[in-house]
């Protein structure tokens, strides 16, 4: 059998290059019509408690105009998750988050957070929609992340970004590719994300179980180098000609 594999693309750097120069644009909406117009499965958005780079107007936007899966991720915070559920995106990703990190540094210890996770859990379920969680991939996190409620689990792919690739690559796979069977066999949809890029899907495509890619800043950062030469061309155009 054949496991489809989607993508769903997080947007969210930019609305970071909208807030560097506090300007209207680029605006994420319409990076988001291009993504859909690409082919991609999904757009991904971070609202972050200090809205530094998604905030709740893009969400509606996005929400409003595109037509594939929107998936929203949020720390544990009643007034964003109360937003969300009037929203109805089609997927949230529940995430831990620092106020002060620079992204994403870690997925949940569900044993640790169990309680403050659950009632959210419920909520979110209620309102029909789809519920991820971003955790550690371990084990014992999946068999927590199917007791609590979750449909989906995100395992943390920090570990394989170029300043943390582990030294035994091939060992680290063997137990991802165990955890997210696991967690598979446990009735869970398996997702990975967190700082991939494009030298890293050869390692997880050959993990069957693994459905679901969150995929952000590689892609933004392949766009600039692709779109660059573009954009200066046509300013010297217009200057030259
Ligand atoms: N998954 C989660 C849970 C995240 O928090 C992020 C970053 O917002 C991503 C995936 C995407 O990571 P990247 O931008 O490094 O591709």
């Amino acid at each position: 059998y054949y496991l489809m594999k989607i993508l769903s693309v997080n947007i969210d750097h930019v609305a970071s290059l909208r807030s560097a120069r506090k300007e209207k644009y680029p605006e994420p909406i319409k990076a988001a019509i291009l993504v859909e117009l690409a082919g991609a499965d999904g757009i991904t958005v971070h609202l972050r408690e200090d809205r530094r780079h998604i905030r709740e107007k893009d969400i509606s936007q996005i929400k409003e105009i595109i037509n594939i899966p929107l998936t929203v991720e949020v720390g544990l915070d009643t007034k964003r998750i109360e937003f969300l559920l009037d929203i109805k995106p089609h997927q949230i990703t529940l995430v831990p988050e620092v106020t002060t990190e620079v992204t994403t540094t870690r997925g949940f210890n569900i044993k640790n957070e169990f309680n403050q996770i659950k009632p959210f859990i419920e909520k979110i379920k209620k309102a029909d929609i789809l519920v991820s969680l971003f955790i550690e991939p371990n084990k014992e996190n999946c068999t927590l992340a199917k007791k609590i409620g979750a449909d989906i689990v995100e395992l943390n792919t920090n570990k394989l970004t170029h300043s943390t690739l582990p030294n035994n690559l091939t060992a680290y796979l063997k137990e991802l590719e165990e955890v997210a069977k696991y967690a598979y066999s446990n009735g869970l949809k398996v997702h990975v994300g967190h700082g991939l890029d494009y030298s890293h899907i050869k390692f997880l495509k050959p993990i069957e179980v693994i459905t679901g890619y969150s995929i952000g800043f590689s892609i933004i950062t392949r766009s600039l180098y692709e779109g660059i030469s573009r954009a200066v061309k046509d300013m010297l155009t217009l200057i030259k000609d």
